[in-house]
């Protein structure tokens, strides 16, 4: 595969990538942090990539550098066939509500910003027959709960576009990935008490990259999440407003 990625640099995007450079993939990194992108790059080479891993400067919160980030990959892995987005915002429910800032940086990164780069991607897949777009969203988009209010709320928008954009593209040759991490131990989640089936973020890349070769519309990782959402999307809602969940 020749893959062009955001978020490579750490956690679950870290795993996934170096899973991807183990078996000889080829891959060209987008992100915010020039010297982290290039310490990942050269790690990747190390690990078995297929040829030079190449870099540029691409910020999910500021859609006006998508086509010259998405221009860059294209002149070093021309005829991309797959697109990653593992790059993404967390805080705390009561840290955004103490920090409107904070609040309207992590919905426009993780909805509008993460849209816009999906269409600006998918846009250049669809127009060489179609790729694969792999994206992570969330459990946290699967039902509104107090601890998650605002990240649930952006993840879920983001769900439901990548389920639309399956529904549509899918027989133009667009296979489109939604993601749905439960708890995954990384930075993100450094300073939070781990759930019962927290996961680690290199199995979870394995999935990940399984559901990428086999075009897997969904999928949720560990998969016990699965399980527990299917639990949580059926409680009432007198349930779900005394619960701290
Ligand atoms: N870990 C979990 O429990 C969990 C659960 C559900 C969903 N998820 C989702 O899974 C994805 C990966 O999570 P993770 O735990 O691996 O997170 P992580 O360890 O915090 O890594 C996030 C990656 O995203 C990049 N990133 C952040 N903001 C960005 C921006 N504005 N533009 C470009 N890149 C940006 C980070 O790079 P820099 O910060 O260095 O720029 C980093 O490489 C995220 O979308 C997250 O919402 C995670």
């Amino acid at each position: 595969m020749k893959v062009v990625f955001v978020g490579a640099t750490k956690g679950i995007g870290r795993a996934l990538a170096r899973e991807m450079a183990a078996r000889g993939d080829s891959l060209f990194l987008l992100g915010r942090d020039a010297a982290d992108l290039e310490r990942s790059a050269r790690d990747l080479e190390v690990r078995g990539a297929s040829g030079a891993v190449g870099t540029a400067p691409c910020d999910l919160g500021e859609p006006s550098g998508f086509e010259a980030a998405l221009n860059r990959a294209e002149a070093a892995l021309p005829g991309f066939d797959t697109v990653v987005v593992t790059g993404g915002l967390f805080a705390t429910q009561d840290r955004l509500e103490a920090d409107p800032a904070l609040a309207e940086s992590l919905l426009h990164v993780d909805f509008t910003g993460t849209v816009l780069f999906c269409e600006a991607a998918r846009k250049r897949l669809l127009a060489r027959g179609g790729g694969t777009l792999c994206v992570f969203s969330s459990v946290a988009g699967e039902r509104g709960r107090k601890p998650v209010i605002l990240y649930g709320a952006a993840k879920a928008g983001l769900s439901t576009y990548l389920e639309a954009l399956d529904h549509k593209f899918r027989a133009a040759g667009l296979k489109t990935v939604c993601v749905k991490p439960g708890f995954v131990k990384t930075s993100m989640t450094d300073g939070l008490k781990p759930p019962p089936f927290a996961g680690e973020p290199e199995p979870v890349a394995k999935r990940v990259l399984a559901a990428i070769d086999r075009g897997t519309p969904v999928v949720y990782a560990p998969p016990m999440w699965a399980l527990v959402m299917l639990v949580i999307r059926s409680l009432p809602r007198f349930v779900m407003r005394k619960v701290g969940f």
